[in-house]
Protein backbone atom coordinates (compact mmCIF):
# COMPACT_ATOMS: atom_id res chain seq x y z
CA UNK A 1 0.00 0.00 0.00
CA UNK A 2 2.45 2.27 1.28
CA UNK A 3 4.44 1.54 -2.37
CA UNK A 4 1.44 2.08 -4.37
CA UNK A 5 0.69 5.62 -2.47
CA UNK A 6 4.82 6.45 -3.08
CA UNK A 7 4.50 5.47 -7.06
CA UNK A 8 1.49 7.51 -6.78
CA UNK A 9 2.91 10.54 -5.61
CA UNK A 10 5.55 9.48 -8.39
CA UNK A 11 3.68 10.30 -11.06
CA UNK A 12 1.59 13.35 -9.75
CA UNK A 13 5.10 14.87 -9.53
CA UNK A 14 6.11 14.08 -13.03
CA UNK A 15 2.73 15.13 -14.35
CA UNK A 16 3.05 18.45 -12.30
CA UNK A 17 6.42 19.33 -13.65
CA UNK A 18 5.67 18.12 -17.10
CA UNK A 19 2.31 20.58 -16.84
CA UNK A 20 4.48 23.01 -15.62
CA UNK A 21 7.10 22.61 -18.38
CA UNK A 22 4.04 22.66 -21.07
CA UNK A 23 2.35 26.17 -19.27
CA UNK A 24 6.18 27.71 -19.16
CA UNK A 25 6.46 26.93 -22.86
CA UNK A 26 3.11 28.49 -24.12
CA UNK A 27 4.17 31.60 -21.90
CA UNK A 28 7.57 32.09 -23.51
CA UNK A 29 5.78 31.16 -27.11
CA UNK A 30 2.84 33.70 -26.02
CA UNK A 31 5.06 36.38 -25.29
CA UNK A 32 7.48 36.19 -28.34
CA UNK A 33 4.64 35.56 -31.03
CA UNK A 34 1.93 36.96 -29.32
CA UNK A 35 0.04 36.89 -33.18
CA UNK A 36 0.50 33.12 -33.56
CA UNK A 37 -0.21 32.31 -30.18
CA UNK A 38 -3.73 34.63 -30.40
CA UNK A 39 -4.73 32.81 -33.50
CA UNK A 40 -4.07 29.23 -31.72
CA UNK A 41 -6.41 30.04 -29.25
CA UNK A 42 -8.93 31.42 -31.18
CA UNK A 43 -8.79 28.24 -33.46
CA UNK A 44 -8.58 26.06 -30.09
CA UNK A 45 -11.78 28.12 -29.35
CA UNK A 46 -13.62 27.29 -32.42
CA UNK A 47 -12.86 23.76 -32.82
CA UNK A 48 -13.75 23.32 -29.28
CA UNK A 49 -17.16 25.03 -30.09
CA UNK A 50 -17.08 23.27 -33.30
CA UNK A 51 -17.29 19.61 -31.88
CA UNK A 52 -19.11 20.61 -28.26
CA UNK A 53 -22.07 22.11 -30.39
CA UNK A 54 -22.38 18.70 -32.45
CA UNK A 55 -21.84 16.46 -29.15
CA UNK A 56 -23.33 18.33 -26.30
CA UNK A 57 -26.90 18.21 -27.67
CA UNK A 58 -26.73 14.65 -28.83
CA UNK A 59 -25.33 13.65 -25.35
CA UNK A 60 -28.24 15.80 -23.84
CA UNK A 61 -30.91 13.62 -26.63
CA UNK A 62 -28.82 10.50 -25.28
CA UNK A 63 -29.74 10.82 -21.84
CA UNK A 64 -33.39 12.50 -21.89
CA UNK A 65 -35.50 11.05 -24.68
CA UNK A 66 -38.12 9.89 -22.03
CA UNK A 67 -40.71 8.43 -23.97
CA UNK A 68 -44.01 10.34 -24.77
CA UNK A 69 -47.67 9.59 -25.66
CA UNK A 70 -48.06 11.86 -28.70
CA UNK A 71 -52.04 11.13 -28.62
CA UNK A 72 -51.57 13.18 -25.30
CA UNK A 73 -49.54 15.32 -26.31
CA UNK A 74 -51.47 16.94 -29.33
CA UNK A 75 -54.84 15.77 -27.75
CA UNK A 76 -54.93 13.86 -31.20
CA UNK A 77 -57.31 10.75 -32.56
CA UNK A 78 -56.07 9.98 -35.97
CA UNK A 79 -52.32 9.36 -37.67
CA UNK A 80 -51.03 9.13 -40.49
CA UNK A 81 -47.77 6.91 -41.59
CA UNK A 82 -46.74 6.78 -45.40
CA UNK A 83 -44.90 3.37 -45.81
CA UNK A 84 -46.38 1.95 -42.89
CA UNK A 85 -47.12 -1.56 -44.51
CA UNK A 86 -43.33 -2.72 -43.29
CA UNK A 87 -39.99 -1.43 -41.90
CA UNK A 88 -39.70 1.44 -39.65
CA UNK A 89 -43.27 2.91 -41.18
CA UNK A 90 -44.55 -0.53 -39.66
CA UNK A 91 -43.08 -0.34 -36.76
CA UNK A 92 -44.41 3.30 -36.10
CA UNK A 93 -48.00 2.45 -36.94
CA UNK A 94 -47.67 -0.37 -34.19
CA UNK A 95 -46.23 2.06 -31.67
CA UNK A 96 -48.78 4.68 -32.78
CA UNK A 97 -51.77 2.25 -32.25
CA UNK A 98 -50.38 0.98 -28.87
CA UNK A 99 -50.88 4.64 -27.78
CA UNK A 100 -54.47 4.43 -28.75
CA UNK A 101 -54.13 6.75 -31.86
CA UNK A 102 -56.67 5.52 -34.86
CA UNK A 103 -53.88 5.11 -37.85
CA UNK A 104 -54.32 5.36 -41.75
CA UNK A 105 -51.33 3.58 -43.54
CA UNK A 106 -50.68 4.73 -46.97
CA UNK A 107 -48.34 2.46 -49.05
CA UNK A 108 -47.83 0.98 -51.84
CA UNK A 109 -51.13 -1.34 -52.87
CA UNK A 110 -50.09 -5.03 -52.73
CA UNK A 111 -50.09 -7.97 -50.36
CA UNK A 112 -47.38 -6.16 -47.45
CA UNK A 113 -50.14 -3.58 -47.06
CA UNK A 114 -53.43 -5.77 -46.76
CA UNK A 115 -51.56 -7.65 -44.46
CA UNK A 116 -50.39 -4.56 -42.61
CA UNK A 117 -54.10 -3.61 -42.21
CA UNK A 118 -55.39 -7.30 -40.93
CA UNK A 119 -52.26 -7.30 -38.50
CA UNK A 120 -53.07 -3.95 -37.31
CA UNK A 121 -56.74 -4.46 -36.90
CA UNK A 122 -56.57 -7.95 -35.32
CA UNK A 123 -53.48 -6.46 -32.51
CA UNK A 124 -55.36 -3.66 -31.97
CA UNK A 125 -58.72 -3.98 -31.94
CA UNK A 126 -60.16 -0.50 -30.35
CA UNK A 127 -58.54 1.29 -32.74
CA UNK A 128 -59.35 2.48 -36.53
CA UNK A 129 -57.74 1.41 -39.33
CA UNK A 130 -57.30 3.10 -42.54
CA UNK A 131 -55.66 1.52 -45.24
CA UNK A 132 -54.49 3.42 -48.69
CA UNK A 133 -53.07 2.09 -51.68
CA UNK A 134 -51.07 4.99 -53.65
CA UNK A 135 -48.07 4.95 -55.61
CA UNK A 136 -46.06 7.72 -54.06
CA UNK A 137 -43.84 7.65 -56.81
CA UNK A 138 -46.58 9.09 -59.37
CA UNK A 139 -45.39 11.68 -61.44
CA UNK A 140 -48.57 13.32 -60.57
CA UNK A 141 -48.96 14.46 -57.47
CA UNK A 142 -52.45 14.07 -57.25
CA UNK A 143 -52.82 10.52 -58.42
CA UNK A 144 -52.04 9.62 -54.67
CA UNK A 145 -52.89 13.16 -52.91
CA UNK A 146 -56.43 12.91 -54.02
CA UNK A 147 -57.20 9.29 -52.84
CA UNK A 148 -55.33 10.64 -49.58
CA UNK A 149 -56.85 13.25 -49.52
CA UNK A 150 -61.02 11.44 -49.57
CA UNK A 151 -59.54 8.56 -46.81
CA UNK A 152 -58.89 11.36 -43.95
CA UNK A 153 -61.60 14.07 -45.79
CA UNK A 154 -64.10 13.23 -42.26
CA UNK A 155 -60.95 12.93 -39.59
CA UNK A 156 -58.86 15.32 -38.32
CA UNK A 157 -55.45 14.14 -38.36
CA UNK A 158 -52.81 15.36 -36.12
CA UNK A 159 -49.57 13.27 -36.56
CA UNK A 160 -48.05 12.58 -39.79
CA UNK A 161 -45.05 10.28 -40.41
CA UNK A 162 -44.23 10.84 -43.68
CA UNK A 163 -42.12 7.76 -44.20
CA UNK A 164 -42.25 6.31 -47.73
CA UNK A 165 -39.06 6.07 -49.35
CA UNK A 166 -36.56 3.59 -50.98
CA UNK A 167 -33.01 4.07 -52.54
CA UNK A 168 -32.38 3.27 -56.18
CA UNK A 169 -28.59 2.23 -56.99
CA UNK A 170 -26.44 2.08 -60.56
CA UNK A 171 -24.21 4.44 -62.24
CA UNK A 172 -26.21 7.39 -63.14
CA UNK A 173 -25.72 7.48 -67.06
CA UNK A 174 -26.94 3.61 -67.37
CA UNK A 175 -29.95 3.62 -65.38
CA UNK A 176 -33.13 4.36 -67.22
CA UNK A 177 -34.52 8.52 -66.37
CA UNK A 178 -37.49 7.43 -65.31
CA UNK A 179 -36.23 5.11 -62.77
CA UNK A 180 -34.91 8.02 -60.83
CA UNK A 181 -37.77 10.69 -61.29
CA UNK A 182 -40.14 8.05 -59.53
CA UNK A 183 -37.23 8.10 -56.80
CA UNK A 184 -36.97 11.51 -56.44
CA UNK A 185 -40.97 12.12 -56.74
CA UNK A 186 -41.57 8.89 -53.94
CA UNK A 187 -38.58 10.49 -51.98
CA UNK A 188 -39.06 13.59 -52.22
CA UNK A 189 -41.87 15.36 -54.12
CA UNK A 190 -45.04 12.71 -52.11
CA UNK A 191 -43.21 14.34 -48.64
CA UNK A 192 -43.93 17.85 -49.87
CA UNK A 193 -47.75 17.32 -50.96
CA UNK A 194 -48.36 15.25 -48.15
CA UNK A 195 -46.89 17.75 -45.73
CA UNK A 196 -49.21 20.60 -47.62
CA UNK A 197 -52.05 18.87 -47.10
CA UNK A 198 -51.96 17.86 -43.40
CA UNK A 199 -49.93 21.52 -42.81
CA UNK A 200 -53.00 23.53 -44.32
CA UNK A 201 -55.73 21.30 -42.88
CA UNK A 202 -54.07 21.94 -38.93
CA UNK A 203 -53.96 25.43 -39.73
CA UNK A 204 -57.09 26.26 -40.78
CA UNK A 205 -58.65 23.78 -37.85
CA UNK A 206 -56.17 25.67 -35.31
CA UNK A 207 -55.47 22.44 -34.62
CA UNK A 208 -51.67 21.46 -33.07
CA UNK A 209 -50.15 18.44 -34.15
CA UNK A 210 -46.54 17.45 -35.73
CA UNK A 211 -45.44 16.01 -39.28
CA UNK A 212 -41.91 13.70 -38.94
CA UNK A 213 -40.33 12.89 -42.06
CA UNK A 214 -37.90 9.85 -42.52
CA UNK A 215 -34.60 11.45 -43.83
CA UNK A 216 -31.19 9.71 -43.84
CA UNK A 217 -27.24 10.40 -42.77
CA UNK A 218 -27.21 10.07 -46.15
CA UNK A 219 -28.13 13.47 -46.75
CA UNK A 220 -24.52 14.76 -45.04
CA UNK A 221 -22.37 13.22 -47.26
CA UNK A 222 -22.31 12.64 -51.13
CA UNK A 223 -23.68 9.28 -52.03
CA UNK A 224 -22.57 8.31 -55.49
CA UNK A 225 -23.99 4.98 -57.37
CA UNK A 226 -27.14 6.11 -55.61
CA UNK A 227 -27.17 9.56 -56.84
CA UNK A 228 -31.03 10.43 -56.10
CA UNK A 229 -30.75 9.42 -52.84
CA UNK A 230 -28.39 11.42 -51.02
CA UNK A 231 -30.18 14.20 -52.66
CA UNK A 232 -33.73 14.08 -51.96
CA UNK A 233 -32.76 12.96 -48.89
CA UNK A 234 -30.87 16.67 -48.23
CA UNK A 235 -33.97 18.16 -49.48
CA UNK A 236 -36.03 16.86 -47.41
CA UNK A 237 -34.24 17.69 -44.38
CA UNK A 238 -33.38 21.27 -45.48
CA UNK A 239 -36.88 21.33 -46.07
CA UNK A 240 -38.31 19.98 -42.58
CA UNK A 241 -35.95 22.62 -41.35
CA UNK A 242 -37.58 25.42 -42.92
CA UNK A 243 -40.99 24.18 -42.28
CA UNK A 244 -39.95 23.40 -38.73
CA UNK A 245 -39.32 27.57 -38.32
CA UNK A 246 -42.29 28.76 -39.69
CA UNK A 247 -45.16 26.52 -37.85
CA UNK A 248 -43.80 26.23 -34.64
CA UNK A 249 -45.90 28.92 -33.19
CA UNK A 250 -49.18 27.52 -34.97
CA UNK A 251 -48.43 24.33 -32.58
CA UNK A 252 -47.25 22.46 -35.05
CA UNK A 253 -43.79 20.50 -34.38
CA UNK A 254 -42.11 19.26 -37.33
CA UNK A 255 -39.41 16.98 -37.19
CA UNK A 256 -36.79 15.17 -39.46
CA UNK A 257 -35.84 11.72 -38.92
CA UNK A 258 -32.34 10.40 -39.43
CA UNK A 259 -31.79 6.75 -38.91
CA UNK A 260 -28.30 4.66 -39.00
CA UNK A 261 -28.79 1.46 -41.04
CA UNK A 262 -32.19 -0.25 -40.16
CA UNK A 263 -33.04 -4.26 -40.91
CA UNK A 264 -35.80 -3.62 -43.50
CA UNK A 265 -36.57 -4.32 -47.03
CA UNK A 266 -34.86 -1.12 -47.78
CA UNK A 267 -31.59 -2.89 -48.95
CA UNK A 268 -33.50 -5.94 -50.68
CA UNK A 269 -33.57 -4.67 -54.29
CA UNK A 270 -30.56 -2.89 -54.44
CA UNK A 271 -27.28 -4.08 -55.57
CA UNK A 272 -24.99 -5.34 -52.95
CA UNK A 273 -22.87 -2.87 -53.34
CA UNK A 274 -19.95 -3.15 -50.58
CA UNK A 275 -20.83 -0.43 -48.34
CA UNK A 276 -24.17 -0.74 -48.40
CA UNK A 277 -23.51 -4.45 -47.29
CA UNK A 278 -21.46 -2.87 -44.45
CA UNK A 279 -24.41 -0.70 -43.52
CA UNK A 280 -26.55 -3.55 -43.62
CA UNK A 281 -23.82 -5.46 -41.03
CA UNK A 282 -24.50 -3.36 -38.56
CA UNK A 283 -28.09 -2.60 -38.72
CA UNK A 284 -30.60 -2.75 -35.81
CA UNK A 285 -33.84 -3.66 -35.69
CA UNK A 286 -37.11 -1.06 -37.00
CA UNK A 287 -38.60 -0.66 -33.55
CA UNK A 288 -35.45 0.97 -31.91
CA UNK A 289 -35.74 3.79 -34.23
CA UNK A 290 -39.31 4.19 -34.58
CA UNK A 291 -39.37 4.45 -30.56
CA UNK A 292 -36.29 7.46 -30.99
CA UNK A 293 -38.66 9.04 -33.56
CA UNK A 294 -41.86 9.26 -31.72
CA UNK A 295 -39.22 9.91 -28.31
CA UNK A 296 -37.51 13.11 -30.59
CA UNK A 297 -41.16 14.95 -31.76
CA UNK A 298 -41.52 18.25 -30.57
CA UNK A 299 -38.42 17.83 -28.56
CA UNK A 300 -35.66 18.39 -31.58
CA UNK A 301 -35.98 19.29 -35.14
CA UNK A 302 -33.60 16.81 -36.37
CA UNK A 303 -33.23 13.78 -34.60
CA UNK A 304 -30.30 12.12 -35.30
CA UNK A 305 -30.32 7.82 -34.28
CA UNK A 306 -27.52 6.19 -34.02
CA UNK A 307 -23.82 6.66 -34.47
CA UNK A 308 -24.07 7.23 -38.50
CA UNK A 309 -25.44 10.66 -38.35
CA UNK A 310 -22.93 12.09 -35.69
CA UNK A 311 -19.98 10.38 -37.65
CA UNK A 312 -20.96 12.07 -40.77
CA UNK A 313 -21.43 15.17 -39.01
CA UNK A 314 -18.04 14.63 -37.32
CA UNK A 315 -16.17 13.82 -40.58
CA UNK A 316 -17.63 16.90 -42.07
CA UNK A 317 -16.21 19.27 -39.52
CA UNK A 318 -12.80 17.59 -39.76
CA UNK A 319 -12.84 17.98 -43.56
CA UNK A 320 -14.57 20.63 -44.83
CA UNK A 321 -16.86 19.45 -47.36
CA UNK A 322 -15.47 21.11 -51.01
CA UNK A 323 -12.15 19.05 -50.26
CA UNK A 324 -14.14 15.99 -49.31
CA UNK A 325 -15.65 15.93 -52.70
CA UNK A 326 -12.66 16.72 -54.70
CA UNK A 327 -11.19 13.74 -52.80
CA UNK A 328 -13.86 11.43 -53.30
CA UNK A 329 -14.19 12.61 -57.15
CA UNK A 330 -10.72 11.91 -57.62
CA UNK A 331 -10.28 8.44 -55.90
CA UNK A 332 -14.24 7.33 -56.91
CA UNK A 333 -12.55 4.48 -59.55
CA UNK A 334 -10.43 2.71 -57.05
CA UNK A 335 -12.80 2.25 -54.53
CA UNK A 336 -14.82 -1.17 -54.17
CA UNK A 337 -18.29 -0.05 -54.82
CA UNK A 338 -17.26 1.01 -58.45
CA UNK A 339 -15.21 -1.52 -59.45
CA UNK A 340 -18.29 -3.67 -58.23
CA UNK A 341 -20.78 -1.88 -60.26
CA UNK A 342 -18.87 -1.98 -63.59
CA UNK A 343 -18.95 -5.36 -63.25
CA UNK A 344 -22.72 -5.38 -62.91
CA UNK A 345 -22.94 -3.18 -65.61
CA UNK A 346 -21.18 -4.75 -67.99
CA UNK A 347 -22.87 -8.36 -67.10
CA UNK A 348 -26.40 -6.52 -67.39
CA UNK A 349 -25.51 -5.16 -70.78
CA UNK A 350 -24.01 -9.07 -72.11
CA UNK A 351 -27.65 -9.86 -70.47
CA UNK A 352 -29.75 -7.53 -72.61
CA UNK A 353 -27.70 -8.37 -75.31
CA UNK A 354 -28.24 -11.61 -75.73
CA UNK A 355 -31.98 -11.09 -75.08
CA UNK A 356 -32.29 -8.75 -77.80
CA UNK A 357 -30.85 -11.03 -80.00
CA UNK A 358 -33.64 -13.90 -78.55
CA UNK A 359 -36.93 -12.56 -80.37
CA UNK A 360 -39.31 -13.80 -77.05
CA UNK A 361 -36.83 -12.01 -74.65
CA UNK A 362 -38.50 -8.83 -73.54
CA UNK A 363 -35.62 -6.28 -72.76
CA UNK A 364 -36.68 -4.01 -70.11
CA UNK A 365 -34.29 -2.28 -67.82
CA UNK A 366 -31.86 -2.77 -70.43
CA UNK A 367 -28.16 -1.71 -69.58
CA UNK A 368 -29.62 -0.70 -66.50
CA UNK A 369 -27.65 -2.91 -64.51
CA UNK A 370 -30.52 -3.24 -61.88
CA UNK A 371 -30.22 -6.43 -59.60
CA UNK A 372 -31.96 -9.92 -60.92
CA UNK A 373 -34.44 -9.16 -57.41
CA UNK A 374 -35.13 -5.71 -58.28
CA UNK A 375 -39.12 -6.56 -59.70
CA UNK A 376 -40.64 -4.68 -57.33
CA UNK A 377 -38.90 -1.17 -57.79
CA UNK A 378 -39.03 -1.54 -61.17
CA UNK A 379 -43.02 -0.98 -60.78
CA UNK A 380 -41.87 2.72 -59.94
CA UNK A 381 -39.60 3.06 -63.04
CA UNK A 382 -42.52 3.90 -65.57
CA UNK A 383 -42.57 7.59 -67.35
CA UNK A 384 -46.04 8.09 -65.16
CA UNK A 385 -44.72 6.68 -61.95
CA UNK A 386 -48.24 4.59 -61.84
CA UNK A 387 -47.65 0.70 -60.57
CA UNK A 388 -47.23 -1.74 -64.10
N1 LIG B 1 -33.34 0.88 -43.74
C1 LIG B 1 -32.38 1.78 -43.61
O1 LIG B 1 -31.20 1.45 -43.38
C2 LIG B 1 -32.71 3.25 -43.70
C3 LIG B 1 -31.74 4.17 -43.25
C4 LIG B 1 -32.01 5.52 -43.34
C5 LIG B 1 -33.23 5.95 -43.83
N2 LIG B 1 -34.17 5.03 -44.26
C6 LIG B 1 -35.45 5.55 -44.75
O2 LIG B 1 -36.48 4.99 -43.96
C7 LIG B 1 -37.71 5.02 -44.70
C8 LIG B 1 -38.43 3.70 -44.52
O3 LIG B 1 -37.64 2.68 -45.12
P1 LIG B 1 -37.50 1.23 -44.47
O4 LIG B 1 -36.09 1.05 -44.09
O5 LIG B 1 -38.53 0.99 -43.46
O6 LIG B 1 -37.70 0.32 -45.79
P2 LIG B 1 -38.94 -0.59 -46.26
O7 LIG B 1 -39.14 -1.70 -45.30
O8 LIG B 1 -38.64 -0.92 -47.68
O9 LIG B 1 -40.20 0.40 -46.16
C9 LIG B 1 -40.45 1.36 -47.14
C10 LIG B 1 -41.92 1.68 -47.15
O10 LIG B 1 -42.18 2.66 -48.15
C11 LIG B 1 -43.14 2.13 -49.05
N3 LIG B 1 -42.93 2.58 -50.42
C12 LIG B 1 -41.84 2.39 -51.20
N4 LIG B 1 -42.06 2.88 -52.44
C13 LIG B 1 -43.32 3.40 -52.41
C14 LIG B 1 -44.13 4.02 -53.37
N5 LIG B 1 -43.70 4.25 -54.61
N6 LIG B 1 -45.39 4.40 -53.02
C15 LIG B 1 -45.86 4.19 -51.78
N7 LIG B 1 -45.14 3.59 -50.82
C16 LIG B 1 -43.88 3.20 -51.14
C17 LIG B 1 -42.95 0.64 -48.98
O11 LIG B 1 -44.07 -0.06 -49.51
P3 LIG B 1 -43.74 -1.48 -50.27
O12 LIG B 1 -42.88 -2.24 -49.34
O13 LIG B 1 -45.04 -2.11 -50.52
O14 LIG B 1 -42.98 -1.10 -51.52
C18 LIG B 1 -42.75 0.46 -47.49
O15 LIG B 1 -43.97 0.51 -46.82
C19 LIG B 1 -37.33 5.36 -46.13
O16 LIG B 1 -37.65 6.71 -46.39
C20 LIG B 1 -35.82 5.15 -46.17
O17 LIG B 1 -35.21 5.99 -47.11
C21 LIG B 1 -33.92 3.70 -44.18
Amino acid sequence: MADLVQSAGAYAQAAAAAVGCYAATFQAYASSNPYAFSALVVAAVLGAMSIGTLIVPWLITFVTYWPQDLKRKYNAQWAIVTGGSSGIGLSLCRKLAEQGLNIVVAAVPDDLLRKAGEELRAAFPHIQVRVVGVNLAASNHNDYLEPIAEATADIPVQVVFSNAGYVVTGFFGYTPLAKWIANLHCNETASIAIAHLFVSRMLKAGLRGCIVFTSSPANIIPSPFSTLYGATKSAITHFASSLACEVKGEGIDVSVLHPSPVATRFYNDAHKLPTLQMFKSTAIGPDAVAETAIRGVGRNVIIDQGYYPITFKLLMRIIEFTLMVDIMARISTSVKDYQFLKQETLKAAAAAEQAAKAPAAVADDVGSAAPASATKRRRNSSATGKRA
